[in-house]
Parts: structure tokens; sequence; C-alpha cells
């Protein structure tokens, strides 16, 4: 896989509980080109970067930091009662001077910054891309509000700098800690109250991002941004087709159970991948012909109808076909 980088973590820090944070440094010597001057290569706000952990385990992590700093990444990683390994390492193994591989940052979540106004609203760990975001909006002197939602205050990352956000910019910041008298976020009434060409971005849980899915179900697409970590979708497993590799002119058939990826895997084909539900966009591959079954949460309703590229992970095909660039 290509363009890979290594950076050192600097430090680890408790945020909140169940969370820490990782300040990622360039790696010095035998680092990547893409360290020209020291720097790490630019992200914007909504970004990810790919951490390849031990066991060939890939985990996708928000950047938290402004974009305008080019010396570090910092990440947030909250342990996952039903962590498939990747927050389990980092909290156990991830220490202050190991290196780390990951892939530059991605972004699928982009910020629209010359909106009139933006709203954003994070639930819990969905704090991490929203941060960034915030940041970026009052740097620029851009309107918005930012809600965030946190069960109790013990458990909301960065509480610091976000109060100190809305100290100075009073009637901005909105916190919501429900489980300690707050009351519930009304996502339905925060929509409807807002102008017609506001930008929304939601990042949370999937009750709050199903709730927020409705709530904006009538508002231009265009202005309506989510970011999944995990899917509410279930993958395409119904097989039947052939995957036709154009580099290469393999034909790879998907049989009923299996994933395109998973039948990649099966033949030999190592293809970039990380979250394995159609949340990150790292396999995102781009169709040759054919007609993909979608099932992920990364593509907007304007990408799939363009056809041009699939998540392999968790999407099909309604064709007999499929041709992929790989
Ligand atoms: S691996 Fe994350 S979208 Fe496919």
């Amino acid at each position: 896989m290509a363009d890979l980088l290594e950076v050192r973590v600097k430090s680890v820090a408790y945020e909140a509980d169940g969370i820490l944070s990782y300040d990622l440094r360039p790696a010095g010597s035998g680092a990547a080109p893409a360290f020209s001057g020291g720097m790490l290569p630019a992200f914007t706000a909504g970004a990810h970067i790919d951490l390849h952990l031990a066991q060939g385990l890939v985990r996708s992590y928000s950047l938290v930091n402004p974009q305008d700093e080019r010396l570090r990444y910092l990440i947030a990683v909250q342990r996952e009662p039903e962590s498939r390994g990747g927050s389990r390492q980092m909290h156990q193994r991830l220490h202050p001077g190991d290196l780390v591989t990951i892939a530059p940052p991605r972004n699928n979540f982009p910020l629209a910054e010359d909106a009139r106004h933006s709203i954003l609203i994070a639930g819990g760990i969905g704090i991490t891309p929203i941060w960034c975001m915030a940041q970026r909006l009052e740097s620029l002197r851009r309107p918005f509000d930012l809600y965030y939602a946190v069960r109790r205050r013990a458990l909301a990352a960065f509480l610091e700098p976000i109060e100190a956000m809305a100290a100075r910019r009073p009637g901005t910041v909105h916190l919501t800690f429900d489980a300690e008298g707050g009351a519930m976020l009304d996502l339905g009434r925060l929509v409807a109250g807002a102008a017609p060409d506001v930008h929304f971005y939601c990042c949370g849980p999937l009750a709050m991002l199903d709730a927020f899915e409705a709530a904006t179900a009538q508002r231009d697409r265009a202005v309506v941004h989510t970011e999944y970590f995990t899917t509410r979708e279930v993958p395409a497993t119904e097989g039947g087709f052939t995957v036709v590799l154009a580099r290469s002119g393999r034909n790879v058939p998907v049989p009923p159970g299996s994933t395109i990826i998973d039948a990649l895997f099966k033949a030999g084909v190592d293809v970039p991948h990380s979250c394995l539900e159609g949340v990150c966009g790292t396999c995102e591959t781009k169709i040759i012909s054919g007609e993909p079954d979608h099932r992920d949460l990364v593509l907007t309703d304007a990408e799939r109808a363009a056809g041009k590229t699939m998540m392999i992970c968790c999407s099909g095909s309604k064709s007999a076909t499929l041709v992929l660039d790989l």
C-alpha cells in the first residue's frame, strides 16, 4: 500500500473517562518525503488518518487539532467495550516514544468554509472532527453554533478548550449532559429553527445520526453532512457476480455469503481497507463498468448517482459483472 508514513507518539493524555488523546509527530530520519521541512502532510477540518496497528488492524481516527498545525496530528481514541481490538490495542500498547505507521489524511467530511452559518452537532466521541471544525470556523471568523451532547461531564473529551470557547463566544457553544439532569438535544427543533442555507454537520452514535437524518430529511442534501463511526447498513453478501480486475484482467467470482473485499482477500489480492463497514472510505475503488449496489455511509447521493466509485468492503453488484480499477 502506497504513501504510508511513520510518526512518533510524542504524548498520550487523558481526555475523559475511557478517552485518551495521542499527539503524533514526524518520525524524523527514515521518514517519507512527505515530511518535507519536517512538516506533516496538510489536512483540512473533518479529515481522518488510518493507523496501521499490530495484527494487521487498520483503524481510522479523526484529526482534532487545528488544520494550520503542520507539526503534529492529534487524535482521540475511546476505549470501546465491544472493541474488535483497535481501541484496546491503542489504549494498552501505544505509549510515548512509540513509532506508528499511518496513511496520510483523507477527508470524507469536509467543511463548507464559506457557509453563511454552520451548525455543528457532536455526540460523545463524535466531538473529534466537530471540534476541529469549530476551531477552523472560529479562526476564519465564520458564524457557527456548536452543540455537544454527552451523558456526563466526566465522559466529555476536550471539555476544557470547548468551555474556553464558550466563554469567549457567548451563545455559540451549547453543552448537554443528559444523565446529569440536562435536557436531551432536540434535533428536530434545532433544524426546524434554522435558515434554509445553514450547513449542518453531525458526528456521534448511530441513534443521534438517525435522529439527525430524520430531522434534516427535507433539507437540501448539499447542506447536510454526516460522519459515521459504525454502520447501520447490512453489507452486500448476496454474491453471484464476478469482479474483473481491469489492471490484470483477472476475474474474481464473489460467491453468496461473501463481500467483494472478502473474495479479493481470498484470491490473494490485497487492497487498502480499514473499517470494513463502509464508514471510513479507505477501500474506495474506481468503477470502470457495471452497476454497484451501494451499502456504505461515505458517498453522497450525488456521488452514488455519478457511479464513479464504490466501497468494496460492503457494497455489492446489481450487474453480473463489475469491472474495477484494480
Ligand atoms: S474499509 Fe472503510 S469504507 Fe471500506
